[in-house]
């Protein structure tokens, strides 16, 4: 089907799309991705940079960056050291309870326990399988790019993931590869100049895994909204 011919609503993307941690054996059309991230790039971007840059992995491909990845992981599971850091090393309240909360609902989704730290590990080394997807995606942007262009490449990410969920896909934005950046941008050999932002499990979900029944809180609006004159 042409992408222009779908018919869920913005806000039935937005409010459907959450991130899934658990795939079908299913395969994702080429074409269809092809068409995805072509449209996608209607994201705005400021003074129309396009400041995105993106690498697709998927069968033959994927299974052997997945193979190279556990071997690794065999020999030393913090991989390369983080690329950048993830979160603020003094991250605060309310982010810093909100972030404990979304962790303990995940991990409460499977009827893991706070105390059980292995099935904690096992359950995320996930990440580093793209979560069983079947294809795994790495996006990447220009070293020299400031915030403003990593907000683009966060809008792109965001319109591409809700495109998706319109054809039916979903996915997992994952930061949990820049501990593995090294290693990424060894097999999809990254220009120097580019550094990687984060890596997206795509495909579609599967309904019955407890994880993908997760529904993520969200603050109030009065707690990041402030009106004046309306
Ligand atoms: C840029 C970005 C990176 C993320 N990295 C990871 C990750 O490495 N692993 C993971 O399981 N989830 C990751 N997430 C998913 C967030 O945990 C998730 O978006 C958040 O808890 C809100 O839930 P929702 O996406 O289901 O609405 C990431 C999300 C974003 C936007």
């Amino acid at each position: 089907m042409d992408a222009s011919a779908r018919v869920m609503s913005v806000t039935g993307a937005v409010s459907s799309r959450s991130s899934k941690r658990a795939f079908l054996d299913r395969p994702v059309d080429g074409g269809l991705l092809r068409q995805l991230l072509a449209a996608a790039a209607r994201s705005p971007s400021g003074g129309n940079l396009q400041p995105w840059h993106v690498d697709v992995l998927g069968s033959d491909e994927l299974v052997r960056f997945k193979a190279l990845i556990r071997q690794k992981m065999a020999a030393d599971p913090r991989g390369d050291g983080p690329g950048y850091d993830i979160y603020p090393p003094d991250l605060r309240d309310p982010y810093r309870a909100r972030r404990n909360r979304c962790g303990e609902d995940m991990y409460g989704s499977m009827g893991i326990s706070r105390d059980d730290k292995a099935s904690r590990l096992a359950f995320i080394a996930g990440n580093y399988q793209f979560w069983g997807a079947p294809v795994g995606m790495f996006f990447t942007v220009d070293r020299r790019m400031g915030p403003p262009q990593w907000s683009d490449l966060g809008m792109y990410i965001q319109t591409f993931m809700l495109l998706a969920k319109e054809a039916g896909l979903d996915s997992c934005p994952q930061e949990a590869w820049t501990l593995w950046h090294r290693t990424v941008a060894d097999f999809i050999g990254l220009p120097e100049e580019r550094m990687l932002f984060c890596g997206l499990a795509l495909g579609y979900a599967d309904p019955e895994h407890p994880v993908n029944r997760l529904r993520t809180e969200r603050a109030p609006l009065e707690d990041f909204v402030v009106f004046r004159g309306i």
